[in-house]
């Protein structure tokens, strides 16, 4: 049985699909097999990159295949250790059902209240369709504020009631560039950026491990 990793929004553009394709990238590099289903049917992120990475011969290789429904990638999962749900920019009904077929549901977010508001009104939502408040964990990702400003935005959301993953990821343009050459975010040319990215793919797969024991 895979753990699955969804990976969702209201807003468009926070990072969804750049931690699923460093998620599938550490479990693959950490030796166990990993498949991102891409279910963002127009843009087709992840897949695209996935042929930039094998263009370019990066290693080692990523899996991605795009999916129409939700359904027919979990019909797929059984055969990996982990599967990575990338949706659609903004929230619709293949939110709901990415939420529900998950393990963890990981919403990226910025830390300014106009990234964190739509942020918690997606939680909010998906806790009312039934979702367990505790397989949603937010992830801060693309940041650019003062670690003032970051832990303002870290308070904003557990005092909404909801988990925050230890660690984030800044604005970097060496991590649009890693991803323009079909590399995940923890392969760009710097230790230091590769190291800070890992460490929040760390917390995903201990929040992930801890959430489906
Ligand atoms: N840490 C970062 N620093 C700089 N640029 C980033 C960073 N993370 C992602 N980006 C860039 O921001 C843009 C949006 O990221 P991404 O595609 O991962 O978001 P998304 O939530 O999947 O977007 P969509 O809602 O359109 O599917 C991309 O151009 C990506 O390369
Ligand atoms: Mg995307």
């Amino acid at each position: 049985m895979a753990y699955i990793i969804g990976m969702v929004s209201q807003k468009g553009g926070v990072g969804k699909s750049t931690l699923a394709r460093m998620m599938a990238r550490e479990f693959v590099a950490g030796g166990m097999s990993a498949k991102i289903a891409d279910l963002d049917t127009q843009q087709q992120t992840c897949t695209y990159w996935a042929g930039r990475r094998a263009e370019s011969g990066v290693a080692p290789e990523v899996q991605v295949q795009s999916f129409a429904t939700v359904k027919s990638a979990i019909e797929d999962s059984a055969r990996f250790d982990a599967y990575i749900l990338d949706g659609k920019p903004n929230a619709s009904e293949q939110t709901y059902e990415i939420a529900r077929a998950s393990d963890l549901v990981v919403i990226p977010t910025g830390q300014t209240v106009d990234d964190l508001h739509p942020g918690v009104v997606l939680a909010h939502s998906l806790v009312k369709k039934g979702l367990p408040t505790h397989r949603i964990a937010f992830a801060m990702f693309k940041i650019t504020g003062s670690d003032r400003e970051n832990a303002a935005a870290r308070s904003y959301l557990e005092q909404a009631g909801y988990p925050v993953l230890p660690g984030d990821v800044p604005v970097s343009t060496a991590y649009g560039s890693a991803s323009d050459i079909g590399k995940a975010i923890t392969e760009t040319p710097f230790k230091s950026l590769n190291q800070r990215a890992a460490m929040l793919a760390q917390n995903v797969i201990d929040a992930m491990a801890e959430r489906a024991a």
